[in-house]
């Protein structure tokens, strides 16, 4: 009997209310919602062209924003995701909601599709801030939309925050993880504001309208941020995400474990036995080539093992629990190469990975810098 690998199933959604200044993912406002259904045609076509996994380790509908789909067109889109998946029999079934757009009645239409987890993009209590990251919620719907969700019998819901935001002190911070754990969230996110190339933001950094904040205040942030969610009983999973009833997002540890995806929808990138393929951004571009009965597709790109190497090594130490050598050179067939043997042992004399047979995490002090760390090992020679 043949076996898939263990494959997951992500689905873009890039549709939102309005384009955030800071964000630089796949995502479009629309005038027109009629463009919404052309979507979901091409998305029940594109899902009956590409080779699904018999059963996804987990499924992740993301976006843009898949709650900003109205009723009827919400319903639409988890009618045709149940057509082509059996998501009852799917452990992990994540949706990203926005404050704004999520109701009782969406959760409810999901959760009997086999919806079990919901991530809330909150970023932050502070009214103020919310409107310069042009989001469309207050600070008072952010609870509205988690008790809306929990009634809906969503039992597993994750609250997506963002920290080092221009101007932010690391007090107002602290006070946005209090309203975090207030709602007893079973999964939190926090990232730090990421001044992304091409974005508004950055272009307002450039003509020198918002500074970033200062990288000591970030780092005290980012340290007090894994301080608190300890003593609030949440584990550190992954550098910037902390799992609490709900456990870690299945989803991401698949990724980070460098396991195949399949993605779906205008934009998103698969990764299948060393494979990597990215479909067409523009939702008119993407939807055109899948009901004209062609892959959607763009770019394609067969990783060597050494660049899989790399990669396993940048996302794995993100993780907590770090990587495993000899799983990682089993898998891919490859032994480790001495470039990236040289550079652990850099970051290990350093102080910065602690190595116990096989298996290389990040010490606490490696942690701050797991960016430097992770890119020295995927920009191998
Ligand atoms: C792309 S959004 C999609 C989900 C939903 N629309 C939302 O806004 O939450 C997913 C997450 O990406 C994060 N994000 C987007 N742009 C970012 C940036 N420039 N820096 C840090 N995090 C960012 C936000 O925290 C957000 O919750
Ligand atoms: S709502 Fe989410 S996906 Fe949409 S623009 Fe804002 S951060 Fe990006």
């Amino acid at each position: 009997m043949r076996s898939d690998p263990p494959t997951s199933l992500y689905v873009h959604v890039p549709f939102c209310v309005v384009k955030c200044g800071y964000c630089d993912f796949n995502s479009y406002t629309v005038e027109d919602r009629g463009v919404m259904d052309v979507f979901l045609d091409a998305l029940d076509r594109e899902l009956s062209q590409v080779v699904l996994p018999a059963r996804p380790v987990s499924v992740f509908v993301g976006g843009g924003t898949p709650t900003y789909l109205d009723e009827d067109r919400f319903d639409r889109l988890w009618t045709i995701l149940a057509r082509h998946v059996d998501l009852r029999a799917v452990d992990e079934v994540s949706m990203e909601a926005n404050p704004e757009s999520v109701s009782q009645a969406k959760g409810e239409r999901a959760r009997e599709a086999g919806l079990t987890r919901v991530s809330v993009g909150a970023q932050t209590f502070d009214p103020g801030r919310l409107a310069f990251l042009d989001r469309a919620h207050g600070p008072e719907r952010i609870a509205e939309a988690v008790g809306e969700l929990r009634a809906a019998g969503i039992g597993n819901l994750s609250l997506d925050m963002m920290f080092a935001l221009p101007g932010q002190t690391a007090a107002e911070w602290s006070a946005d993880l209090d309203s975090v754990l207030s709602l007893e969230p079973d999964h939190v996110s926090a990232y730090a504001l990421i001044f992304e190339p091409g974005t508004r933001l950055t272009r307002d950094q450039k003509r020198g309208r918002v500074s970033a904040v200062d990288e000591e205040v970030e780092r005290e942030m980012f340290l007090e941020t894994r301080a608190r969610m300890k003593r609030a009983g949440f584990e550190a999973y992954e550098i910037s995400n902390f799992a609490g009833r709900g456990g870690p997002c299945r989803h991401n540890d698949h990724y980070w474990l460098q396991r195949d995806y399949v993605g779906v929808g205008p934009g998103a990138a698969s990764h299948r036995a060393g494979v990597r393929s990215t479909n067409y951004k523009p939702v008119d571009a993407w939807a055109r080539a899948v009901l004209d009965g062609r892959p959607g597709t763009a770019t394609a790109e067969t990783l060597s093992p050494r660049q899989r190497f790399g990669e396993a090594l940048w996302l794995g130490l993100r993780r907590t629990l770090g990587v495993d050598l000899s799983e990682i050179a089993g898998r891919l067939d490859w032994p480790l190469p001495a470039s990236a043997a040289e550079a652990l042992e850099r970051h290990e004399a350093a102080g910065l990975l602690a190595r116990r047979g096989e298996r290389v995490a990040l010490t606490e002090e490696g942690v701050l810098y797991a960016d430097m760390v992770g890119e020295s090992l995927l920009a191998l020679d």
